[in-house]
């Protein structure tokens, strides 16, 4: 059977760009169709400052948020990446396999890296390595796909090159996986900054609604989203990037996001819209209708910590079992002498 394996850093609260961009695919499509393990990683929270209490605060709400958007603990495997001690094992071998030049070519280290130093700050290493530890989390399971943003592509493509160069130093060990991008329609920008994804960490927030936004909140998010100053609605998603956004989001909320359900594309709602007020009530509706389920089954899990405990121990069970092999075997074909 195939295996899939992708995570979500616990850095910031879960928007609706990793659930359009990602979380919605693993959960209508990936956990039915493979053996799929979806990971916290809450060890790539540490990469940057961090408040210890927000990490373990958002970590637990992070896996109590994918069981809450569907993700079914009797089909995948829900872990914590910090409770399978293998993704730090085989780290440190694929630090020895990986170079410093391929480290500092990495464009999300160069983006970071250069912020906080211009903020005055210093850079933690872990921020250079952590695409090493990514690959680790990726390799130590066998896995043939890692559905992810396009903005983790280059992070999968090291991984395959790291993968390739340890198998021919030292004999077949790790499966080659591949990235598996979602449709574009599917890339959420921020509501305030079009030209960039809505992200966890983004400035003020107001551009990212929260899975967790009260209603009253997400409609006052969208009603607030930037457009572009020409009064007529139409889909162009280079001169008009806002609006593109605000008609992929409703196409996308509708099911049209390039799976092919039938729903209208953002071309056709555009034609359908004589004004932006009209558009944005409507985004609003759909995004507001699109969460509640969710933070219905949220609040009930939260109710129930225990549960989601006893998810996240047998899941760490499960992908230890699957990765202690493959990361053993990896620890002899170095030349590690065996502990007996
Ligand atoms: N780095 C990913 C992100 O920032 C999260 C992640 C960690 C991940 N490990 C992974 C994704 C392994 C796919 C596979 O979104």
């Amino acid at each position: 059977m195939k295996r899939i394996f992708s995570g979500v850093k616990p850095t910031g609260h879960l928007t609706l760009g990793n659930y359009l961009g990602a979380v919605r695919r693993w959960v209508e499509v990936d956990q039915h169709r493979a053996d799929a393990l979806f990971s916290v990683a809450d060890l790539h929270a540490l990469t940057v400052e961090h408040d210890p209490a927000r990490v373990r605060r958002l970590s637990r709400q992070a896996a109590t948020l994918l069981l809450a958007a569907g993700l079914d603990a009797e089909r995948c495997t829900l872990f914590v990446q910090s409770h399978v001690d293998e993704h730090t094992r085989l780290s440190y071998l694929l630090e020895c396999t990986a170079t410093d030049g391929e480290m500092r070519r990495m464009i999300q280290y160069r983006e970071k890296a250069a912020r906080e130093r211009a903020r005055g700050g210093s850079v933690r290493l872990s921020l250079l390595t952590y695409p090493v530890l990514m690959a680790a989390d990726i390799l130590a399971y066998g896995t043939d796909e890692v559905p992810v943003g396009d903005d983790q592509a280059q992070h999968v493509e090291l991984t395959r090159d790291v993968a390739v160069r340890f198998n021919r130093r030292y004999g077949h060990t790790f499966t080659v996986p591949r990235a598996t991008l979602p449709a574009v329609a599917a890339r959420v920008m921020d509501l305030q900054d079009p030209s960039s994804k809505m992200g966890k960490s983004h400035g003020s927030g107001a551009g990212a609604v929260c899975l967790l936004d009260e209603p009253d909140v997400v409609r006052r998010k969208v009603m607030r989203a930037v457009t572009d100053g020409a009064p007529d609605v139409v889909y162009d998603r280079e001169a008009r990037p806002g609006l593109a956004n605000l008609l992929e989001l409703l196409a996308a909320c509708q099911g049209a996001d390039g799976s092919g359900e039938g729903a209208a594309g953002p071309e056709a709602l555009a034609a359908a819209y004589r004004s932006y007020g009209d558009l944005k009530r409507d985004v609003a509706e759909a995004v507001v209708e699109l969460l509640r389920p969710l933070r219905a089954r949220h609040a009930e899990l939260a109710a129930d910590p225990g549960y989601v405990d006893g998810v996240l121990r047998r899941g760490a069970e499960r992908a230890r079992e699957r990765a202690r092999p493959v990361v053993d075997r990896a620890y002899r074909a170095v030349g590690l002498l065996p502990a007996v």
